[in-house]
């Protein structure tokens, strides 16, 4: 969501601040602002808009050592100059930056007004910022404590006084801070790609924790003030990997990765010679994972796709009933978790708010409790009994790309080891991961032929209107297809089951509002011909994503993306590409900010 960093050390910290904030600006990019402390005093600019506005107010000859900036996306009040952070306190002494939402900020507020405190902005980081002032009397740990016990909602936060040079404290309940470890200097951040340039020595902060960093000492301790020893792990990304290597735009870089990120997923995971799968992130689980009657995956978003493929996965291969809920909804309603239950959390941040909430709820009702995902030392992967990472390297553009494949990758993978330990024969286990480990090949070609997505999104990027219809395993990538579009170019796109389709949404076709068909080969394949025909006869434009080779198609599409031919159950693997690459041209064809789509960031750690 927001983006956090703070620096202690012996360098100038001003480029380093704004170096970081852009490196964070995926998370979140309404607004920004920094301070640095100056001669004894914060020297604090913020202003509404991107980092580059930000860039153009600062007074490029600040020389201090010590600082904290933040990257916004808005909750509580508009991307104003006023509502940017870093907030103050009332003397101006203290500042924080927050990423989170505090969920009694009004009733602090009314309380803090009482005591004659004017508030500058709408903000509910604000009201934390004055109850730091509120409490300080010159120990600003033991006034971060004090004021941190009275609050309740979500936080990351850093802050710094003025009259404490060379210190920030930093704390966090349901909100990331890694703390990188250098020579001489401490980095705090809310992600490790703003900590990268500088070292990758790292300890990630627990709920509940706050630290201390000075130039030479990072000190750990609970909200209750009992020290703790952190773990110093090594973050496993390169600096190389969050750069943009030459493309134009992350989520292009991500698309066109996703071979050798699938290659990453898959490596030493799989025996395809002998159908045996290994997830040694399992291992400790599997008798219980093994009996489990019942599957629950949860996400949101594209994760949430990925969890549909997975559900068919699941009951195909390994025949456990299984059901996908979204996250949001999980949490508040009533769910059936049994004994023999295992709910399984999928996410690439491992940051998402409703994900967490709702893989707490299933721990609380006793469920076995597992995580697929992405970023390493993720709130979801700490607080999960045992998972499967993805290993498919950081995913920065807003919109999810190799995150998805990813996921269906590794989902395909736990469905096997489940089968193979009950129904599923070594024949059929070997058939299947043999045809999962040509996966990333067959991305190539696909990727090969890209410009046949661009000239797709030429023709019909104007159109304000799309539908994309899918059945089975292609009924998710249908719903991703319409989200990436939405997400990134703005256009109106609708997702459904392709025999939906006539059930109320035929009444949208109108001539040449583009329908996007993935009509792979495979059992449902002469069904949604006939749907084709449907929106044909309708005057509809059809744009086909079909099997290698299916030369009926192209009589009654406008269009078709060909992809090589895979075993069903491994289908969106492939059929997802095109249109990822359909979306992302459309977006550059109507002039969006593909990285950074309006409204939109990266982890949602708010509800
Ligand atoms: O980090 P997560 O996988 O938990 O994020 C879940 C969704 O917020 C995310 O997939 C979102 O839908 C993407 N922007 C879609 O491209």
């Amino acid at each position: 969501m927001c983006g956090i960093i703070g620096y202690v050390g012996d360098r100038t910290a001003l480029p380093i601040l704004i170096e970081g904030l852009k490196r964070l600006e995926y998370r979140g990019y309404d607004s920004a602002g920094l301070a640095v402390q100056e001669n004894g005093k914060l020297a604090i600019t913020k202003s509404a808009g991107r980092i580059s506005v930000l860039e153009q107010k600062l007074n490029p000859d600040l020389a201090g050592t010590t600082g904290i900036a933040h990257t916004r996306w808005a909750t509580h009040g508009a991307p104003t100059d006023a509502n940017a952070h870093p907030h103050t306190d009332a003397t101006g002494h203290i500042a924080l930056v927050h990423n989170g939402i505090i969920e009694n900020y009004l009733a602090i507020r009314t309380y803090l007004k009482q005591q004659g405190i004017t508030f500058h902005s709408e903000t509910d980081t604000e009201v934390l910022a004055q109850l730091i002032g509120h409490f300080y009397d010159g120990n600003l740990e033991q006034a971060v404590r004090q004021a941190l016990h009275d609050l309740s909602g979500t936080y990351g936060i850093a802050v710094v006084s003025a009259d404490e040079p060379g210190v920030v404290v930093a704390a966090r309940r349901g909100s990331p801070l890694i703390v990188g470890i250098g020579r001489g200097e401490h980095v705090v951040a809310s992600d490790a790609s703003a900590i990268l340039a500088h070292t990758s020595q790292v300890i990630y902060l627990r709920d509940g924790e706050m630290v201390t960093l000075t130039r030479d000492r990072a000190r750990v301790t609970t909200l209750e003030a009992i020290p703790v020893a952190p773990e110093v792990q090594e973050v496993e990304w390169s600096l190389e990997q969050i750069e943009l290597d030459g493309y134009e735009h992350y989520m292009l870089k991500e698309i066109f990765e996703q071979p050798t990120a699938l290659e990453n997923c898959l490596r030493g995971r799989m025996d395809p010679r002998n159908g045996i799968v290994h997830l040694g992130g399992l291992v400790d689980c599997s008798r219980e994972l093994t009996r489990t009657k019942h599957i629950i995956l949860t996400a949101c978003g594209t994760a949430w796709h990925s969890a549909l493929v997975g559900e068919y996965l699941f009951e195909e291969l390994a025949r456990v009933p299984t059901e996908t809920e979204y996250a949001s909804e999980f949490r508040y309603r009533n769910p059936v978790v049994d004994e023999g239950t295992t709910v399984i959390a999928i996410s690439q941040s491992g940051e998402t708010l409703d994900t967490l909430a709702a893989l707490s709820e299933a721990k609380q009702r006793g469920a076995l409790v597992l995580g697929v995902v992405n970023v390493v030392g993720s709130a979801v992967a700490r607080e999960t009994d045992a998972g499967v990472y993805l290993h498919v390297g950081p995913e920065i553009g807003v919109a999810s790309t190799k995150a998805f494949t990813g996921q269906v990758a590794v989902l395909a993978l736990i469905a096997c080891y489940l089968g193979r330990r009950k129904h599923m024969s070594a024949a059929a286990a070997s058939e299947f991961l043999a045809a999962l480990a040509r996966i990333p090949k067959q991305m190539e070609q696909i990727l090969d032929r890209a410009d046949q997505a661009r000239a797709v999104a030429q023709q019909y990027a104007q159109r304000e209107n799309w539908l994309y219809l899918g059945r089975g395993y292609n009924y998710p990538v249908a719903l991703e297809g319409a989200l990436k579009l939405k997400e990134i170019s703005y256009i109106h796109a609708e997702g459904l089951p392709a025999a939906e389709m006539k059930h109320g949404p035929i009444a949208l076709i109108n001539k040449g509002m583009p329908v996007v068909f993935i009509a792979t080969s495979g059992s449902q394949y002469d069904k949604i011909m006939n749907n084709i025909e449907e929106v044909r006869s309708r005057g509809g434009s059809v744009i086909a994503v079909a099997t290698e080779g299916d030369r009926d198609i192209a009589r009654c599409a406008e269009h078709v993306l060909y992809v090589p031919d895979t075993l069903e159950p491994l289908q969106p693997l492939l059929t997802s590409i095109p249109l990822q690459l359909i979306a992302y041209h459309a977006a550059v064809l109507r002039n969006c900010n593909v990285d950074k789509p309006r409204n939109l960031a990266k982890s949602v750690t708010v509800e």
